[in-house]
């Protein structure tokens, strides 16, 4: 479900409201009679003015007794607005309406991290409703509309990431993508077939939900001299096939379409936040399952273009679905920048665990342009290297490439699977984002729910609309 939650802006703080919100800083006199001065009352909590630190007093309203939240806002950074934020709207859980006198700084960044601490996927009725209504008072409407495109944009790709697998087939997942209200082109198994996407359909092929590569289109208003394409990683569950996975290895695999999720939700948002660039979204989607129809260890496929590979782990699945789109994304879209999005390597958690992503690529201005993106947007990436003397890693006897090392001289996981996909993406500016680490969250925290995250959402939106 999406963020249920609503945000309104409201001029001033209504008199009679039943929740109020106000930053340490502030004048509060007009707005509410606390009795004491604000500076007592902090002092009596010894408060610090931390972002996140909440301190709540009661106050006289209408005849009863009502609640004011003076809350922290820390150095006043963005990053620490938005803490202050999602923990106001963890603290409003359950009730009817929030009304936040919003800080200084960044309004929008505020904003959303309050709208993205309310998400939650529920299937049924279970736990306490996140709090129904956020008016934020003293804001401007632009910051709070584009604030709430991007949470609801993030929500989305959550919610098609949550998904148990029984129902997201890649059928289904390009059903919900031609829901976003773009052009959509979807090649079904017989086209993939036709078109030569061989290594979509070869980690399709064990599965009984056949493969779908799913297209979608978006144009701004004004012509645009840029054109970017983003690939997404679908595979609706990674049991790894016939190199099956152990059981608590493969139970967190349905999030294993996260990349493609966010890009349908970043398409899906194009047009709202008016970006400025055309763009173009492949979801390369398929169910990598063991059965007799499985691709095999030691088999030989080939690639849309032509390409062939020696598929030695068919747990590499992704970069075998990756590379027929980034082949063919080179090849006939001829875009001006191509970035893949992909819970690719177990290997990448290791390096930079589960608070910051991984951003490879053969262009500096472009890595540059994404790391600067994800600091302000908070999706954090840091560039890893494309480590030259690994690319004999990948090297087949008889075929142009294996998907794997064969064996364990050069390791380096995440690297080599990046090596791999950088064969296919041509001579264009090209970036690789390995969200194998942040795109599930075990805990339930600030603008994070458990389970699926939506990395890639906010700091793709930020490079898209604001490069
Ligand atoms: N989907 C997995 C990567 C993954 C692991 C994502 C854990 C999220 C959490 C990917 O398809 C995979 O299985 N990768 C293998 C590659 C190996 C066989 C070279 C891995 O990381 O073990
Ligand atoms: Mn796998
Ligand atoms: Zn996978």
């Amino acid at each position: 479900m999406p963020i249920e939650t609503t945000a309104s802006v409201v001029a001033e703080v209504p008199d009679d409201a039943e929740l109020l919100a106000v930053p340490y800083a502030s004048d509060l006199s007009p707005a509410v009679d606390l009795h004491l001065p604000v500076s007592d009352l902090l002092a009596h909590y010894e408060a610090k003015g931390e972002a996140g630190e909440i301190v709540e007093v009661p106050v006289a309203r209408g005849g009863g007794i009502g609640r004011v939240l003076l809350y922290g806002v820390g150095d006043g950074s963005p990053r620490a607005l938005r803490r202050a934020a999602a923990a106001l709207t963890r603290r409003a859980k359950g009730r009817d309406t929030l009304t936040v006198a919003v800080p200084e700084g960044d309004v929008t960044a505020f904003a959303e991290a309050a709208l993205l601490a309310a998400y939650t996927f529920r299937i049924g009725e279970a736990g306490k409703k996140a709090v129904r209504a956020l008016a934020f008072a003293g804001a401007d409407e632009g910051q709070v509309r584009r604030a709430e495109t991007v949470a609801h944009a993030v929500a989305l790709a959550r919610d098609l990431a949550n998904t148990p697998s029984s129902v997201k087939d890649p059928a289904w997942l390009a059903e919900r993508a031609a829901e976003v209200g773009l052009p959509v082109e979807v090649w079904d198994e017989e086209r993939l077939l036709a078109d030569g996407f061989g290594g979509i359909l070869a980690v399709g092929r064990g599965s009984a939900s056949p493969p779908r590569l799913i297209q979608l289109s978006y144009t701004p208003a004004e012509p645009a001299d840029r054109h970017v394409v983003l690939v997404g990683k679908g595979i609706t569950f990674d049991s790894g096939g016939l190199s099956l996975k152990p059981t608590d290895n493969m139970k967190t695999q349905k999030t294993d379409m996260a990349g493609g999720a966010v890009v349908i939700a970043v398409l899906g948002a194009l047009a709202a936040l008016g970006a400025p660039v055309r763009v173009t979204g492949l979801i390369a989607a398929a169910e990598n399952m063991p059965s007799g129809t499985s691709q095999r260890p030691s088999d030989v496929i080939k690639h849309y273009g032509g390409r062939t590979v020696e598929v030695l782990n068919t747990d590499a699945e992704g970069r075998l679905v990756l590379a027929d789109a980034l082949a063919y994304a080179d090849a006939v879209l001829g875009p001006d920048a191509v970035v893949d999005i992909a819970t690719l390597t177990g290997a990448i958690t290791v390096a930079l665990g589960r608070n910051v992503g991984a951003v490879y690529s053969s262009d500096d201005v472009l890595a540059k342009q994404l790391v600067e993106a994800g600091q302000s947007a908070d999706d954090r990436l840091w560039r890893m290297p494309l480590i030259e003397d690994y690319t004999p890693a990948l090297e087949s006897s008889i075929a142009d490439l294996a998907n794997v090392e064969a064996g364990s001289r050069f390791g380096a996981g995440s690297i080599t699977a990046a090596l791999f996909l950088r064969e296919f993406a041509g001579d264009r500016p090209w970036a690789h984002l390995d969200i194998a680490g942040v795109g599930r969250s075990t805990v339930e925290e600030g603008t994070m729910s458990k389970g699926a995250t939506g990395f890639g959402v906010r700091v793709l939106l930020e490079w898209l609309t604001r490069g």
